[in-house]
């Protein structure tokens, strides 16, 4: 792991610093009482022995969101994200709460060039890769709703990204004058999808819900509405499915064979709101 992100690290027991721990090869907090491995797939296992990883990504759900966003699908809202990482002035590093992959990260940073990244998961198989994401970045297995194991300020940005948030944290980790962007499913996003398989819908209420919970700690600045076509063969319609929330509730094969059905290409729709915040 990179010095410049070891840096960013704070211990998730007592809050010190964390440092390369030079006899055992992972790290060891300021205080020197706890300790902690870098697994061998490069990224560093802060979670409290306790945790409750039931939210993790699966590992199909990993491979599926891998070969998606590897396709370059979703390049438009990546692209959205980074335009945001190439504006930040704010000094510090750029973190991504539950980030998967890291796929949105690494295009952040490479719009970026002089920062180092940080991508947070609870789900080691998305952490195998995200470690891997970039060569400025490094990650780390945390829980988002638990302190977050990263020093007050590190962060000139925060991402957010179809992801799990704790505001309170999200601010703590945010230089004052960093900004946050979050990414959320708008209404209509995938919903031709969603109508041919009896999926959950979108809240329509989810961006005035995020404001509001976000208030106490961020004001919003602007949001992005950022929709595009998709035009899906029937194994990318499934992989879409494969990597998002309806995952926990439908069978591969049920779906499969219900986008079987369709013509191919199935036509859809991505719809989102890139959304922009400044700490309070
Ligand atoms: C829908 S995926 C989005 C991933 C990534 N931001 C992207 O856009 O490709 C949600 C991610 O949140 C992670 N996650 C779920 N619960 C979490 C928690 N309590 N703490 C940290 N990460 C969590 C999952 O493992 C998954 O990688
Ligand atoms: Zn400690």
């Amino acid at each position: 792991m990179l010095p410049d992100v070891v840096d960013l690290l704070r211990c998730p027991h007592c809050q010190a610093r964390l440092a390369p721990d030079t006899g055992r090869g992972g790290l060891r907090c300021a205080a020197g009482r706890h300790t902690f491995d870098i697994a061998r797939q490069g990224y560093a296992g802060l979670l409290a022995g306790d945790a409750k990883t039931g939210t993790a990504d699966t590992p199909a759900m990993v491979a599926a969101r891998d070969a998606f966003l590897g396709a370059g699908h979703y390049h438009p809202i990546a692209d959205a994200v980074a335009a945001h990482a190439a504006d930040t002035t704010a000094p510090g590093a750029v973190v991504d709460v539950g980030a998967g992959t890291g796929h949105s990260l690494a295009r952040a940073l490479d719009a970026a060039p002089s920062r180092v990244g940080l991508a947070l998961d609870i789900s080691k198989y998305a952490l195998r890769r995200a470690a891997k994401a970039h060569p400025r970045a490094g990650a780390a297995a945390c829980d988002a709703w638990r302190p977050l194991p990263v020093r007050d300020g590190a962060a000139a940005l925060v991402l957010n990204v179809f992801a799990p948030r704790n505001p309170a944290e999200l601010r703590r980790v945010l230089d004052p004058r960093g900004t946050l962007v979050v990414v959320t499913p708008a209404p209509r996003h995938l919903a031709e999808l969603r109508d041919a398989l009896g999926l959950l819908n979108v809240d329509t209420d989810k961006k005035a819900r995020l404001d509001a919970a976000l208030d106490p700690y961020f004001t919003p600045l602007d949001a992005a509405h950022v929709a595009f076509p998709m035009a899906l063969g029937h194994t990318d319609a499934a992989t879409v499915v494969a990597m998002g929330p309806s995952a926990w509730h439908t069978d591969p094969d049920a779906v499969r064979a219900t986008l079987a059905a369709l013509p191919a290409p199935v036509h859809v729709r991505a719809e989102v709101t890139v959304s922009r915040y400044a700490p309070r």
